[in-house]
């Protein structure tokens, strides 16, 4: 597969970063709708783009509860519960969680004592909760609304670019 990359430099602003991140994942998902394959990728993509993350990766609705997918980063927690930590917490409100401070988010779930802020995505595929993106920063404060607008379309590309098993 050839990929271009036509990758906005850091610094950019927060429109132009999102729609290079954003191209460069549908040049990934191009020709390739693997599961396994595409979170791969999209953890890797996701971890050398986005500057100052400690971790970035998936976890998945299997069975009722979150379970670890691909990622980058230190190992992680494995099972998360529906409505426990910030990612249980996203998947049950279906909806995206930025944590300036996880310090302050009552019942955070530290898998990498370095996390301080976080941001969860829910990938959804109609009414279908397919699990979460989430992305760990060691700086307090990492993630504006730009980074959640920017990460639900890039969540909104990967899901329907992807076939997703029925795990349950
Ligand atoms: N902090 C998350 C757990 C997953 S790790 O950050 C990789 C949470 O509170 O759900």
């Amino acid at each position: 597969m050839s990929v271009q990359h036509s990758f906005a430099p850091v610094g950019s602003d927060p429109a132009s970063f999102y729609a290079a991140l954003n191209a460069e994942l549908d040049a990934h998902l191009a020709g390739e709708r693997d599961w396994l394959i595409n979170l791969a990728n999209a953890s890797a993509l996701l971890s050398l783009r986005l500057p100052e993350l400690n971790w970035a990766g998936f976890y998945l609705l299997r069975g009722g509860a979150l379970l670890l997918g691909p990622f980058q980063g230190k190992p992680a927690c494995t099972r998360i519960k529906l409505g426990r930590g910030v990612c249980g917490t996203t998947a049950a409100k279906r909806e995206t969680s930025v944590v300036p401070d996880v310090h302050a988010f009552p019942g955070h779930i530290a898998c990498d004592p370095a996390s301080a802020s976080e941001l969860v995505v829910p990938l959804l595929a109609g009414e279908r909760l397919i699990g979460v993106l989430d992305l760990d920063s060691p700086r307090t404060g990492r993630f504006s609304e730009h980074d959640a607008r920017g990460l639900e379309e890039f969540a909104r590309r990967l899901v329907s670019g992807t076939d997703w098993p029925a795990w349950d």
